[in-house]
């Protein structure tokens, strides 16, 4: 076996992996042989190959964005009556395909939060201003929420990966699922791929018996899915539809009936939900056509000139920033992964520890690596239809990334309390900006289901005058 695996490292020019072997004992050096195993080196010499033409790669990319138009098929906010009939008829839709059965609910939770730096799946961060409840609970209870609503249970599909799995189901078992039926959520395993020293195209271990390793990208899904079954399951519980959703955004609205139901009268494969740019240079991807077809172009890839282009209107041309929350038709991707359809790797430069030919961990001061990544808005590209939805930035977009300033635990915090806040205005409830204020899910999903409980705000009125800490208006 170890003679076999060394050939065929050798042939790819991999053999320091075996490097410690013999310091190994048995079941560490067989971990090591199954996860060299599932390495295709083949592909990695290529990747490797093209991050040396990647210069030209971004430049073809680059042209392509100067072709680039604002997207047509677009629904934008709601301003005059004749929209607010059409957000109406897409909320009765949606609210039918919940109730009929047709939806599931996809959260990807892959990712290393490298930028948060916190130790565990970014999922259980505490997030919760008043409440502490971690992003996982405050996504899964919204989903039990919008589910009871509709009177039916909607499937939560999970990606995790080698980084997140493990803990992440832990940390479900233990919350007995936030109240899901354990049987309706249903966990699935992205892949890995191995990092590679960027000036050798040697992949980069990170112990003696461990490849440096992370996950795929959210464009892992496709294949996660295809060889996790759960397209069957998927079909078998009647579902047409897929809400797709991050983990690190708690303001997103969990299978919001209008998202649905444009989705489904529009008859797109996929529809993408995008938020005004706030600057026009800002790091978010944009929705924009390019040759009829619509995509997502990243930020790294538009060039300045083309992002500062403003509209007759002087409005940023390329306003459409992609909140990367998704509507997928269940048939779509069945027919991706029939067709097993391979998402292209993004390649990127990073700085990755590794241990060095004297087996000694180094921390590099500059970027040393190349890391490969697909990335599920890809897909668009290969889409029948696609549609792109506006929703309202301040209401529904605010990611958590990085450990301060922006995207940081304390300004997503406050983002979920001006919400909250709001939704007690409009129900006459006098709150001032200073006082901390969360609503659980469980008791209301908007501003709508506030109005109705006239009783309980008269006693979160009371609640909030005799607040010190801040009120968390539950059931
Ligand atoms: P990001 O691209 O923001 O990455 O992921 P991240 O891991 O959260 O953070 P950084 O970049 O390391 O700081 C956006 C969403 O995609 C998921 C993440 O879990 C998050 O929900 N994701 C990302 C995956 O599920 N798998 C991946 O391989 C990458």
């Amino acid at each position: 076996m170890l003679e076999h695996v060394r050939s065929r490292l050798r042939e790819f020019g991999q053999e320091h992996l075996l490097r410690w072997w013999n310091e190994l004992d048995d079941p560490a050096l067989a971990a090591l042989l199954a996860s060299i195993d599932r390495v295709d080196f083949a592909l990695l010499g290529q990747l490797f190959q093209q991050s040396k033409d990647a210069p030209a790669a971004a430049e073809s990319l680059r042209q392509k964005a100067r072709r680039a138009t604002p997207p047509a098929g677009l629904i934008r906010q709601p301003r005059s009556t004749a929209d607010k009939a059409e957000w109406q008829a897409a909320r009765d839709c949606g609210a039918a395909l919940l109730t009929a059965g047709r939806v599931g609910a996809i959260l990807v939770a892959g990712g290393q939060g490298t930028r948060l730096d916190f130790p565990h799946p970014k999922g259980m961060f505490p997030i919760g201003p008043v409440s502490g409840k971690s992003l996982f609970q405050l996504l899964a209870e919204q989903l039990l929420a919008r589910g009871r609503r509709a009177g039916v249970t909607i499937p939560y599909y999970i990606m995790t990966s080698d980084a997140t799995h493990d803990e992440t189901v832990d940390f479900f078992r233990t919350h007995n699922s936030f109240g899901l039926d354990p049987n309706d959520v249903r966990f699935f395993q992205q892949g890995s791929m191995p990092a590679v020293d960027a000036t050798t195209g040697r992949v980069l271990l990170a112990g003696k018996g461990e490849l440096s390793q992370s996950p795929d990208g959210h464009g892992g899904m496709l294949s996660a899915l295809a060889s996790s079954g759960l397209l069957d399951d998927m079909r078998k519980r009647g579902i047409e539809s897929l809400y797709y959703h991050q983990v690190d955004n708690p303001l997103a609205r969990v299978c919001d009936p209008e998202f649905l139901g444009f989705h489904s009268l529009r008859d797109a494969d996929v529809s993408v939900k995008v938020v005004a740019k706030r600057l026009p240079r800002e790091k978010m991807g944009v929705a924009v056509d390019v040759d009829g077809q619509t995509q997502i172009i990243e930020y790294s890839d538009l060039p300045d000139d083309v992002a500062a282009q403003r509209d007759d209107q002087g409005e940023i041309r390329f306003w459409a920033g992609s909140t990367a929350i998704h509507v997928f038709s269940r048939t779509f991707i069945q027919r991706l992964v029939d067709q097993r359809t391979d998402l292209p790797f993004h390649i990127a430069r990073k700085q990755v520890s590794y241990l060095d030919d004297a087996g000694q961990v180094v921390m590099p001061a500059t970027e040393n690596a190349f890391k490969f990544e697909r990335f599920i808005f890809d897909v668009l590209p290969l889409a029948r239809k696609t549609l792109v939805v506006e929703a309202d930035r301040e209401t529904e977009f605010n990611p958590l990334k990085n450990k301060t300033g922006e995207f940081s635990p304390p300004d997503v915090q406050r983002s979920l309390m001006a919400l909250h806040r709001s939704w007690l205005r409009v129900s006459g409830v006098d709150v001032a900006d200073d006082v901390a204020v969360e609503i659980n899910p469980l008791f209301a999903l908007g501003p709508e289901d506030i109005a109705a409980r006239l009783t309980d705000l008269r006693q979160i009125e009371s609640a909030l005058a005799g607040s010190q800490h801040g009120v968390h208006v539950t059931d």
